[in-house]
């Protein structure tokens, strides 16, 4: 396969959907993580010490790029993807699914863009916030636990995100198989396994990141 098809056939398109899949969802789960330390409930020192490491140094910084670049080349692909198989189905949507296929399978494009609509408020949240008072480089950053208690006292930024995180989970339910299946992971064997791990992931993922905005909300964190 040449540059060019990987970028313009749909087999190619595939593939970077995939590929780009799976280096979001190891971002998905290093991002969690990282998070996770607001519930060590020390008024924010071990959280805002792991996001300095990631926000401070070269070496994430330098990832960071490549991460937008994924997430650019993720969402492009997948709007191209969306119009291709909308542009080859002759019928409708309002039929039986003979194939059994489920409506988040069927509605990527719709929960990639809801996805989408999450991120820019978020980002406008803290990351930019953030790297606007570094101007860009290494310079000081603000405190992201009080920003963090300062949004997530507003109901509405709570809804928001736990649509976000909900429309998120709907997506990797779908998004986790079918990015494994590109690369390779189909054969019986593996499938149901796969779906197991990817629908237990999506549940897990989706779960922990609505907490975090429930722990500012109801105190649970202080
Ligand atoms: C719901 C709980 C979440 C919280 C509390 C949270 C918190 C944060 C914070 C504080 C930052 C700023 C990091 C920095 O400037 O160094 C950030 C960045 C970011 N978040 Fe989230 N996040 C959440 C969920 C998500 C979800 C579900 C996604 C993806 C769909 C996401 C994607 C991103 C991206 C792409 C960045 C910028 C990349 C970076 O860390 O440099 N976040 N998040």
């Amino acid at each position: 396969m040449t540059w060019k098809q990987v970028f313009t056939s749909s087999v190619g398109k595939k593939l970077v959907m995939g590929l780009t899949g799976i280096s979001l969802i190891l971002f998905l789960i290093v991002h969690a993580s990282l998070n996770a330390c607001i519930w060590a409930n020390d008024g924010g020192e071990m959280f805002n010490h792991a996001a300095h490491f990631m926000g401070g140094n070269v070496v994430p910084r330098i990832l960071e790029i490549g991460l937008f670049g994924g997430i650019i080349l993720h969402i492009f692909q997948g709007y191209l993807l969306t119009l291709e198989n909308r542009s080859k189905r002759t019928v409708g949507y309002a039929v039986n699914y003979a194939d059994g296929s489920k409506w988040y399978s069927r509605s990527m494009g719709l929960l990639g863009t809801l996805i989408l609509l999450f991120l820019i408020i978020h980002l406008a949240h803290f990351w930019f916030p953030n790297r606007s008072s570094q101007g860009f480089l290494l310079g000081p950053e603000i405190n992201l636990y009080e920003k963090m208690k300062l949004e997530f006292s507003q109901l509405w930024v709570v809804i928001v995100y736990i649509l976000g995180c909900i429309s998120l989970g709907y997506h990797l339910a779908h998004g986790f198989q079918s990015a494994f299946k590109t690369m390779g992971v189909h054969n019986k064997k593996y499938n149901l396994m796969l779906s197991s791990i990817g629908y237990g992931f999506s549940v897990f993922i989706s779960i922990a990141f609505i907490l975090m905005p429930l722990s500012f909300y109801f105190g649970w964190v202080s």
